[in-house]
């Protein structure tokens, strides 16, 4: 994230008292956030952090999958909401990102509940056997139909799947009057968004958060 101010797909004065009025991060994890700033790597904005968050303390998901860990900053996060027992892990492509992260949690004492796995992610999830009761898609925009479905998998029943940067800047409500470089990710994006709010087996909602997220709650067998 190169500052706050990124996405601002929603009136910009709203955005702007949104972003003010929500607290400042932990102490903790003020480096991360000025690293990320200062390296040009997007991590995940205020707001949705701040509604994971609260979905987190309310759902008290044990059991985290993330695809697209960056520099570990979310995964970080979400161990702010996680039980004792409870354990997260990320996946991420990146090799120098993978070992960035990896000293960021060790550097914060969250090896015992924080794994990052390197590797495209793609491959590793059709290499896990385990449930998860929530999953955060965070990685390539144009992948994520194909990481939707390995997760239709790997979560559990009663789980949450959480997608990130669905909106893309706002461009994929824009419909034809995107540039033209932009169009095939905004069509995939648009035909994601489509059919996971048409999937029978989830109640998914749309929100214009940040950069736009996506949250779709896998149905009891019985619902
Ligand atoms: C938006 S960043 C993740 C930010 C992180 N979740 C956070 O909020 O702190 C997206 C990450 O996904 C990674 N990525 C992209 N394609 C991937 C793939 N195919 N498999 C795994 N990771 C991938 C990128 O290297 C990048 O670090």
């Amino acid at each position: 994230m190169k500052n706050n101010r990124r996405f601002w797909i929603v009136n910009d004065d709203v955005e702007k008292y949104i972003n003010q009025s929500l607290p400042k991060s932990s102490d903790w994890l003020l480096p991360l956030e000025k690293y990320a700033i200062l390296h040009n790597i997007p991590i995940m904005g205020k707001e949705t952090k701040a509604l994971i968050q609260l979905l987190g303390k309310l759902y008290k998901p044990v059991k985290i999958l993330e695809i697209g860990s960056a520099i570990g900053y979310s995964a970080l996060c979400f161990s702010e909401f996680l039980p004792t027992n409870g354990f997260i892990e990320s996946i991420e492509i990146d090799y120098d990102l993978v070992k960035l992260a990896r000293e960021n949690i060790k550097k914060n004492k969250k090896e015992h509940q924080i794994t990052i796995i390197a590797g495209d992610a793609i491959d590793v999830l059709a290499n896990i056997q385990k449930k998860y009761d929530m999953i955060f898609i965070d990685a390539a925009k144009g992948q994520y139909e194909k990481y939707f479905n390995e997760c239709l998998r790997l979560i559990n029943h009663g789980g949450l799947i959480i997608s990130d940067n669905v909106l893309y800047r706002g461009m994929v409500a824009k419909g034809d009057i995107i540039p033209r470089r932009q169009k095939v990710l905004v069509n995939k994006l648009d035909s994601y968004i489509k059919s996971v709010m048409n999937n029978k087996q989830f109640n998914s909602s749309l929100l214009s958060i940040g950069d736009g997220v996506l949250l779709s709650y896998r149905k009891d067998i019985n619902e």
